[in-house]
C-alpha cells in the first residue's frame, strides 16, 4: 500500500453515501430535531395549524428555510443560549394546502393573505435553547430574548454612507432612513461582541414589475435607474408580494430595491433593539458575512456575492475591537470595503472601493461614496475585480487564511476561464484559499491556491481534484455554507440545487482537511433528506455540539429538473421529513448533532 499520507484531524468513521428520505449522522453521534418551521417560540404563540396559516400566527413561530445559524452563550458552562437562525426564503408550494406549482409569471393562486405568511416566515429567529441533564438541547419558549425578525412588521435603521441619500428615500421613508424589514437572509456571522450579521442575498427576487414584454421580461425602458436595476436583476419577480404591496413594485417605489442587499446587524441581547443594515459593507446578494480580526484588532469580515460572475469582498473596519460596545457598534459604519482580483501568479489584490480613487469618479457615474455602495458591482466592475464561479460562504482563520466557497457556474465559457475559475461549465465548484499577507487580515494583498476542485474524481471530463484518499463518500459537488471550528478545522455544507442528479448524493457536511499531507482531503459526517440543502454549520465554542440546518427538504430537483427543480406539492413532497406524518408537509428544521456518551465532536 501507498504510505500514508498522515492521520485525519476529523475523528469520526465516515458516513456513507446516498439519497433517502430522511437524514444520516457518523456513528456514535446523535442528530435530533430542535427547531421546525412553525414551532411555537413564544410561551403564548399558537401550535402550528399547517391548515389553518395565518401571518400573525407564523410571526410568533419558527419561520421558513433556516439558513445561517449562530450561538450565542449565556452562561459560563455554555448550557444555556440564543439560537440566530436566518430564514432565507419560502417555498409556496410545498407549504401551502391546495396551491401547486405556480406560474411565476402570473402566480394566479397567490392571496394577500398567502403572501403575507411569506413574508412572515421570512427574516430570523432567536430562540433560546438549554441542555438538559441528559444532555439534550431543549427550546425555551418563555426566553425573555426570544424574538422574530420578518420583512412584514420589523423597523429596521439605515447607517453609513448610503443613509439618507436621496436614492434611498421612499414615499414611506421621505429620510431614507429606515426599512420595513430584511429578504433573503442566507448565511450571515457573528461579532466578536455578541451581535448577529444577517446577510441579504437574493433581494432582486422580491420586486415585480406591471410593465412586461410579451415574454414576461421586465421592461425597464421608463426607469431612470434601469442599467443599475438591470446589473442587480430587478425585478425579478420570483414572488407575488408587489401585487399586495407597493413597495415591491418597482413601478411605484423604485427605490426601494435600493434599500435591500446589505448586511444587517442585531443585537440579540436586546429584543427591543433596531436591527441596523450597515450600508459601509456593501450592496449585492451577500451570501455570509463571517467575522475575524487584524494583527492590530480591527474587525475583517469576507464576504461572497453569490451569483455567476460576481466578486469577492473584504470588509476592514477603521478603528479596533474593544470592551466598549458604543464604540464597537460604529465599526460597521465606517471601514473600507475591498474586492478581490486574482492574479494568474497566485497573487490576491484588494481593491478599495472608495470614492474619488481610480475610475470612481462623478465622470464614470459615482457622484459620492453612496453611490459606490448603492452601485457596489458596477464600482467592482470599474476596478477590474475577477469574476468568480458564484462565490458562496467564506471561512476566515486567526492566522491570516480564508477560505471561499465557490458554488459553480455552468455559463464559464472555455473563453472565460482564467486561474482562479479554471473550469468550463464548472458544475461542482471549487474552494479558493487566501493567506493573507504576513498572516494580516487587513493586509492589501495575499496568495490563494486552490484547496479542491469538486465534483467525481473517477470521471476524468470532471476535473476534479482532491487528496487521492478521498473515498467515493467524500467526494462532493457545490459548496456552499461552511464553518470554521475552535480548532481551525473547515466544515464545508453543500447545496447542489436542482442538479444533484448530477452527483446522485444528497447534500451534507464534509469535513475538509487544509494542513499537511492530507490537504484536500474529505469526510462525509452527515446527509440531508431528499432534496434538501444543508445550511448553517455552527458548533458550541466547546466543540460539543453542532447546529445543522437542513433547508428545503423534498424540494430541490426530486421529480422533475425544469424550472425551479420545485417538484414537490403540499400534496404530494418527496419526503415528509421530519414528521413523516400523513398530514405535514416536510418541514425546513435545525437538527443538533452531540456525541453519543458526551464530548467534542470528530475529536
Ligand atoms: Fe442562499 Fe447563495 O445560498
Ligand atoms: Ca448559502
Ligand atoms: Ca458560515
Ligand atoms: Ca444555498
Amino acid at each position: 500500500a501507498a504510505a500514508h499520507a498522515g492521520q485525519s484531524r476529523y475523528a469520526f468513521d465516515e458516513l456513507h453515501w446516498g439519497n433517502d428520505e430522511t437524514h444520516h449522522v457518523a456513528q456514535g453521534y446523535d442528530a435530533d430535531i430542535l427547531l421546525r418551521w412553525g414551532d411555537p417560540i413564544f410561551a403564548d404563540a399558537p401550535d402550528f395549524d399547517v391548515m389553518n396559516q395565518t401571518a400573525d400566527a407564523q410571526l410568533q413561530q419558527f419561520g421558513y428555510n433556516n439558513d445561517y445559524v449562530g450561538f450565542v452563550p449565556l452562561n459560563v458552562e455554555g448550557s444555556r443560549g440564543l439560537l440566530c437562525v436566518n430564514h432565507e426564503y419560502t417555498n409556496e408550494e410545498v407549504m401551502f394546502p391546495g396551491l401547486g406549482r405556480q406560474d411565476k409569471a402570473e402566480f394566479a393562486g397567490m392571496t394577500r393573505a398567502l403572501a403575507d405568511i411569506e413574508m412572515a416566515a421570512h427574516g430570523g429567529s432567536i430562540v433560546e435553547i438549554a441542555r438538559n441533564a441528559d444532555g439534550k438541547w431543549a427550546v425555551v419558549r418563555d426566553g425573555k430574548l426570544n424574538r422574530r425578525i420578518s420583512p412584514l412588521t420589523t423597523a429596521m435603521a439605515l447607517d453609513g454612507p448610503a443613509a439618507g441619500h436621496p436614492r434611498m428615500q421612499t414615499s414611506a421613508d421621505p429620510g431614507g432612513l429606515e426599512v420595513t424589514g430584511t429578504l433573503n437572509n442566507c448565511a450571515g456571522g457573528m461579532t466578536p461582541w455578541g451581535t448577529w450579521l444577517m446577510a441579504e442575498e437574493n433581494f432582486h427576487g422580491y420586486f415585480w414589475t406591471d410593465k412586461r414584454d410579451f415574454e414576461g421580461e421586465p421592461d425597464l425602458s421608463g426607469q431612470p435607474e434601469a442599467a443599475q436595476m438591470a446589473r442587480y436583476g430587478v425585478p425579478g419577480m420570483w414572488y407575488a408580494w408587489g401585487k399586495y404591496h407597493n413597495r415591491f413594485n418597482i413601478d411605484k417605489e423604485p427605490n426601494e430595491a435600493n434599500r435591500f442587499g446589505w448586511v444587517v446587524e442585531v443585537d440579540p441581547m436586546d429584543p427591543q433593539s433596531k436591527p441596523v443594515k450597515h450600508t459601509a459593507l456593501g450592496r449585492f446578494a451577500h451570501e455570509g458575512a463571517e467575522t475575524t480580526l487584524s494583527k492590530d484588532g480591527r474587525l475583517v469580515i469576507y464576504m461572497g456575492d453569490d451569483a455567476r460572475f460576481e466578486y469577492v469582498y473584504k470588509y476592514v473596519s477603521g478603528g479596533v475591537v474593544s470592551e466598549d460596545r458604543a464604540a464597537n457598534a460604529r465599526l460597521l459604519s465606517d471601514g473600507t470595503l475591498y474586492v478581490a482580483r486574482f492574479e494568474a501568479d497566485g497573487t490576491c489584490r484588494w481593491l478599495p472601493l472608495v470614492h474619488g480613487q481610480g475610475p470612481l469618479t462623478a465622470e464614470h457615474g459615482f457622484a459620492s461614496q453612496a453611490d459606490v455602495l448603492i452601485d457596489t458591482r458596477l464600482a467592482a466592475d470599474a476596478l477590474g475585480a475577477t469574476p468568480m464561479d458564484r462565490p458562496e460562504d467564506a471561512s476566515p482563520r486567526g492566522d491570516g487564511t480564508a477560505y471561499m466557497m465557490l458554488t459553480n457556474n455552468s455559463r464559464r465559457k472555455a473563453s472565460q476561464t482564467d486561474a482562479a475559475n479554471p473550469r468550463p461549465e464548472s458544475r461542482f465548484g471549487h474552494i479558493v484559499e487566501i493567506k493573507e499577507d504576513g498572516g494580516d487580515h487587513a493586509a492589501a494583498s495575499g496568495r490563494w491556491s486552490i484547496l479542491v476542485k469538486c465534483g467525481d474524481p473517477d470521471i476524468a471530463d470532471v476535473g476534479a481534484e482532491w487528496h487521492p484518499e478521498t473515498s467515493e463518500h467524500g467526494w462532493f459537488g457545490s459548496p456552499d455554507n461552511s464553518a470554521m471550528d475552535a480548532d481551525g478545522r473547515l466544515w464545508v455544507a453543500t447545496d447542489q440545487g436542482s442538479k444533484w442528479g448530477k452527483t446522485g448524493k444528497s447534500d451534507g457536511l464534509y469535513g475538509v482537511e487544509t494542513e499537511g499531507g492530507l490537504r484536500g482531503h474529505s469526510k462525509l459526517f452527515f446527509r440531508c433528506p431528499v432534496g434538501a440543502e444543508l445550511c448553517g454549520p455552527c458548533f458550541t465554542p466547546d466543540g460539543e455540539t453542532l447546529f445543522l440546518a437542513v433547508q428545503h427538504p423534498g424540494t430541490d430537483g426530486t421529480k422533475d429538473l425544469k424550472g425551479f427543480g420545485r417538484a414537490s406539492t403540499f400534496e404530494d413532497p418527496a419526503t415528509r421529513w421530519p414528521d413523516f406524518d400523513p398530514q405535514m408537509p416536510p418541514r425546513p428544521s435545525v437538527v443538533v448533532v452531540t456525541r453519543q456518551g458526551g464530548g467534542k465532536i470528530a475529536s
